[in-house]
């Protein structure tokens, strides 16, 4: 069972919103794997930031082309999407400072496995769902 269909996450009208979420899912899963091999062998510790670089990464190039589609259809909750947006990135940011601190698997996995599914599914179903809407709308 995939991540996304595991934690319920719908697909919105536009192919390209679906296929970046898939593609967080699969960095997500690397992460999950890496996260419970690091628990086995603390040597492999190194692995996990170049993949939460990677993610943070990847949310960013996906919101700004999330950003810049709906400026060009003059969508009305842009700033309120963005703002969703920034807001996330924010978050990714103190986990990966939290993690050069700490080394802690424990907030790691929490998040990986319950915040951050638990946001995108959100985030899909409402503002994904009525941006997709507006965008492909007639
Ligand atoms: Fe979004």
């Amino acid at each position: 069972m995939s991540y996304l269909t595991k934690h319920g996450i719908p697909k919105v009208a536009l192919d390209f919103i679906n296929d970046d979420h898939e593609e967080a899912a699969r960095l997500i899963s690397e992460i999950n794997q890496t996260i419970a091999k690091i628990e086995i062998d603390s040597n492999d510790k190194n692995l996990i930031l170049p993949l939460l670089e990677t993610l943070l990464g990847h949310k960013g190039t996906h919101f700004e082309k999330e950003e810049s589609s709906m400026k060009e259809a003059q969508f009305p909750a842009i700033s309120q999407h963005k703002q969703e947006h920034d807001r996330l990135l924010n978050e990714l940011k103190a986990l990966i400072d939290h993690w050069k601190h700490y080394q802690d698997t424990h907030s790691l996995k929490t998040y990986m496995n319950e915040i951050f599914p638990l946001w995108l599914k959100n985030h899909t179903i409402t503002m994904d769902h009525a941006t997709a809407l507006f965008i492909t709308s007639p």
